[in-house]
């Protein structure tokens, strides 16, 4: 059975895949420095699973503590969500996105490489198709083309490193999972999207909204080429999104695999205001403010790959996550 080393396995995405590859009989090991999560969630991870994964409070830029985790672990597979990802934070802070993101994986792969681990998933975005000047995506548009960020730079940067890592060891088994847009939480209100400081997403912003810690939220832009003049999104339930790292894992096979994971389906803005106002059963205070830099209009995944190859695809919609949002609110 594989034993599986979840980089950032304390953050949002993270501790919703370690949950369901604990209830699939995975053995789990966690490194994290909690840059943007609690400590806390290990005891909700343990209240959902039963069991309380072993977790290493370590800096993936500390190499030295990094190959110590490496070495004792024993590990068959990593998946790797550890990393900087906010938009608007990696313009005013390149350096430090490249620093983090790059020199943090360069370690786990070194590591990797020194105690055989020879098969890695990792947490890629579908911020590397950059503006595919196109509204639905799939996996054979280029990458790297107008990234406007060093956040998305750095998810493309590592994807080229993990296919150069497969070039030059044949039996080595990389999988590239690109998200779209991660939303909702885990059905008991346990686990959820909690960002330490500001957040940049929709999702997190409307729960802040919500909670009254901001006022109103800013809908970037009405005038879109739109049905309601709102940008457009895939959105994807967070345990839609964990489950496909697993049906991922339970598929490596040597070489570079690469799978958007989305659901196909846009939902605009103000859809998802309407949503949370359903669900929520009050009103959200909004107002329209002007676009966004490097907001595109739509932006959907083509996500008939992953079903095809991986037997996955996405099951939970938008009042789902609604729904499960609500609840990890209301605690
Ligand atoms: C969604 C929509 C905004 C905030 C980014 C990354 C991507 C992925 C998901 C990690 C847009 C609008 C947002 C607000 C708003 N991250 N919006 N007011 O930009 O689609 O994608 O996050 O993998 O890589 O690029 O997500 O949540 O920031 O925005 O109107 O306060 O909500 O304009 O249309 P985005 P987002």
């Amino acid at each position: 059975m594989a034993k599986v080393l979840a980089t950032g396995g304390m953050g949002y995405i993270g501790s919703h895949t370690v949950v369901e590859l604990i209830k699939k009989g995975y053995e789990v090991e966690i490194l994290d420095n909690l840059y943007n999560s609690k400590e806390t969630v290990l005891d909700k991870i343990e209240s959902l699973t039963g069991v309380r994964p072993k977790f290493h409070y370590v800096d993936m830029l500390d190499a030295e503590k990094v190959d110590e985790v490496f070495k004792n672990g024993n590990f068959t597979n990593v998946i790797h969500f550890a990393g900087l990802k906010a938009v608007g934070e990696s313009v005013e802070k390149p350096l430090e996105y490249y620093k983090t993101n790059i020199d943090g994986t360069l370690n786990i792969l070194n590591s990797m490489k020194k105690y055989g681990v020879k098969n890695i998933i990792f947490s890629s975005s579908a911020t590397v198709y950059g503006d595919p000047h196109q509204d639905t995506c799939d996996e054979s548009l280029p990458t790297g083309r107008e990234l406007t960020n060093p956040y998305g730079k750095t998810k493309f940067m590592i994807e080229e490193i993990l296919k150069d890592v497969c070039v030059a060891d044949k039996d080595f088994s990389v999988t590239l999972l690109r998200y779209f847009n991660p939303v909702g939480n885990h059905e008991s209100g346990l686990l959820g999207e909690d960002p330490n400081g500001i957040p940049n997403n929709l999702m997190p912003i409307i729960m802040r909204v919500a909670k009254g810690d901001i006022e109103e939220l800013s809908v970037f832009g009405d005038d879109y080429k739109t049905r309601d003049g709102s940008c457009i999104r895939d959105y994807i339930h967070v345990v839609d999104l964990a489950n496909g790292h697993i049906l991922a894992m339970e598929h490596e096979k040597p070489g570079v695999s690469i799978y958007n994971l989305g659901t196909g389906t846009g939902t605009t803005v103000f859809e998802m205001i309407n949503a949370f106002e359903k669900a929520s059963g009050e009103k959200l205070p909004y107002k329209v403010v002007g676009r966004r830099a490097g907001d595109l209009p739509i932006l959907t995944a083509n996500a008939e790959k992953a079903e095809r190859e991986l037997g996955w695809k996405a099951e939970k919609t938008v009042e789902d996550a609604m729904r499960d949002t609500i609840k990890f609110l209301r605690g």
